[in-house]
């Protein structure tokens, strides 16, 4: 049986531009190339999950336009169920600025367009489908209400809460004190922790941090440095596995979306994190968020490949 997740989240239109290096302030420049690709961390996520093979429902909104109607047929091609996924008159679809230089580093700006009406009301509408889920997945680019009531939902049906707080933002112990599995980057893990992370030594005491605060399990994704996963019982650090760098956009979601199906299907921390890993660095292989996301068959021959090697 493949398991169920649910996604609250976002869904944007990436408007990326390649360019040699990140422009300096009041430089205007060339750049490589232009692409219009379909993003958002939530929509990332979910397509992450479902190409691991898991059921993805989906609860979000886009404005009643093109880029709209392109992100959800994108979501629709992937089996995602669409049924909460708002189309809202008057709002623009939500858009990231990327940009993208030569050592695959990005720069993001983001317009939340539909994604800031996803309101409190649309998730108890959706309160079924977070509740049949096995697992709901949510990050913090729709509005901390709206997110705050869907873990509330998952945890009083016994669902498992896995939380991205990306972009960064300050959270409450009590909303922290329900979250099964907490992934941040460094950036997140110090806005949380007030711990500045530079190395593993201090990785380690932002993620005891978290875990003062309430936090099941905290996974700390620091990119080719690896993940540090951190439990009551310890920590355990997982390397990366080296890749030549096209491009990082969505590394972060392919990680958080694969790691959910692992744990959904009953994988331990350890093994979803590593299966997650290596996902993760196939997506920094392409450029873009949803066209450079793996499918399940990819990520295994890429893992025996590695374990041959
Ligand atoms: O995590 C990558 C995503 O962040 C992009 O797809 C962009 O839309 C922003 O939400």
């Amino acid at each position: 049986m493949k398991p169920r997740i649910t996604v609250v989240g976002s869904v944007n239109m990436d408007l990326v531009f390649r360019t040699p290096r990140m422009p300096a302030v009041g430089e205007t420049m060339h750049g490589h190339e232009f692409r219009q690709i379909p993003g958002g961390k939530g929509a990332n996520q979910a397509v992450a999950a479902a190409r691991q093979g898991a059921d993805v429902a989906f609860v979000g909104a886009v404005g009643n336009d093109g880029f709209g109607a392109f992100s959800r047929n994108c979501l629709a091609n992937e089996g995602i169920e669409l049924s909460h996924l708002a189309i809202v008159d008057g709002v623009a679809t939500g858009v990231a600025g990327i940009l993208v230089d030569d050592a695959g580093n990005n720069s993001i700006v983001l317009a939340a367009g539909a994604n800031a009406t996803v309101s409190t009301m649309q998730i108890e509408a959706a309160s079924a489908s977070i509740a049949a889920a096995s697992l709901l997945l949510c990050q913090l680019e729709t509005p901390l209400e709206s997110v705050v009531r869907a873990i509330e939902i998952a945890r009083q049906h016994g669902v498992q809460v896995v939380l991205n707080p990306a972009p960064a933002q300050d959270l409450s112990n009590a909303l922290l004190n329900q979250v099964n599995y907490l992934i941040v980057n460094e950036t997140e893990a110090a806005q949380l922790s007030g711990v500045a992370v530079t190395d593993q030594g201090s990785a380690e005491t932002a993620s005891q941090k978290l875990l003062q605060r309430g936090v099941g399990t905290v996974l700390l994704t620091m990119g080719e440095h690896g993940v540090l996963i951190t439990e009551s019982s310890g920590s355990q650090y997982i390397p990366a596995v080296k890749v030549k760098v096209v491009d990082t956009t969505a590394a972060g979601d392919t990680f958080v979306g694969a790691f959910a199906v692992g744990i959904a299907n009953g994988l331990s921390v350890f093994n979803a994190s590593c299966e997650a890993q290596f996902a993760a660095a196939l997506t920094v292989t392409q450029l873009g968020a949803q066209t450079s996301i793996p499918h399940r068959a990819d990520v295994l021959e890429f893992m025996s490949a590695s374990k041959a090697a």
